[in-house]
């Protein structure tokens, strides 16, 4: 017997993230096993080894320390009912969650990122636990980002990157604003740029750019999203719109002839390039719509007329 606290202990063994698994394995009458496991390590390449620890209070315990055949499945993000399912459901786990048998019969979880099927290594007792090593005979790995585990909890490496890439400290909204043959720019100390404003409502832009521009004394009918992309290093998002001016340019801004937009000097890199390509398309009208970041992205054709 140990002093130590097992509650504080598993706690402490808990701080360490993990990915989450599903092992599988069929018992010699047939009946399929399964049970969710953190306790997966890759062991050796050659030869290719793995390791998971099945506890002893498992229903299908022995089903594991004996089996000669088992399968490692490796979770991918989403898959949080999977993981419930082999963590706690007391009915056929199979019949729940798609499945797809190996070569051997052992099951398969359909959109697990990896998936080893093992041959039995060595099965050790280790405490509460046994240590069951398998040799990998197969497998297979998608690019998919995994689930995690931590501190009792899911969490999601892709998703979480996902959304701090969009926690971006502002948005920057403007517009390429048409009015005869000239554009309505403004002049800042390091070039010129559409007029714009920072918005925080990302659900209105439209709207809100509108009423902004509208206040400084520019009456336009906004069209077609332009461009949008993100750009890392200034943190910010952008989001330009075709427009067309129902009159004079408003405060701060001037008329530039359409002509002259490719000789100006531009605030931004990504903005020249912007102002480039508007050049080339207000000839023909016949406008595309650039999704990206500040240096690559995607023109989708849109024949828009503002
Ligand atoms: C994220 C997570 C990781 C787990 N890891 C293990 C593990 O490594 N070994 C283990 O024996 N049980 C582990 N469990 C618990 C078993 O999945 C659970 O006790 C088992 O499915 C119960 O099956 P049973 O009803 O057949 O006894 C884990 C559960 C979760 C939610």
């Amino acid at each position: 017997m140990t002093d130590l606290d097992p509650r504080a202990l598993r706690t402490a063994f808990g701080r360490f993230m993990t990915g989450v698994t599903v092992v599988t394995t069929r018992t010699p009458d047939g009946t399929l096993c399964g049970f969710t496991a953190n306790s997966f390590s890759s062991v050796s390449l050659d030869p290719p080894l793995l390791l998971v620890c099945p506890g002893k209070f498992l229903s299908t315990f022995q089903s594991f320390a004996d089996c000669s055949r088992f399968a490692v499945n490796v979770l991918a993000e989403g898959q949080e009912d999977v993981s419930n399912t082999f963590a706690s459901f007391k009915g056929d786990r199979f019949a729940q969650v798609p499945n797809t048998l190996d070569a051997h019969g052992i099951p398969l979880i359909d959109g697990a990122i990896a998936q080893f099927s093992c041959t039995t290594w060595q099965s050790l007792p280790a405490g509460d636990h046994q240590i069951l090593i398998g040799e990998v005979t197969e497998f297979t790995q998608s690019e998919t980002p995994g689930l995690g585990y931590a501190g009792g909890q899911y969490f999601s490496l892709g998703l979480e990157r996902a959304v701090l890439d969009q926690t971006f400290d502002k948005t920057v909204c403007g517009a390429l604003i048409a009015y005869d043959d000239t554009v309505f720019l403004e002049e800042t100390p390091d070039g010129f740029r559409p007029p714009q404003v920072d918005l925080k409502d990302r659900g209105r832009l439209r709207l809100d750019l509108q009423e902004a521009l509208l206040l400084r004394g520019c009456d336009l009918d906004l069209g077609a999203a332009y461009s949008v992309f993100d750009d890392a290093g200034r943190r910010t998002h952008h989001a330009y719109f075709l427009a067309t001016s129902k009159g004079a340019p408003g405060t701060g801004m001037q008329a530039v002839p359409s002509r002259d937009l490719p000789t100006l000097t531009y605030t931004t890199p990504a903005i020249a390039e912007m102002m480039a390509r508007y050049s080339l398309e207000a000839r023909s009208r016949s406008f595309g719509l650039y999704l990206g970041d500040a240096k690559r992205g995607d023109v989708h054709s849109l024949t828009e007329r503002t």
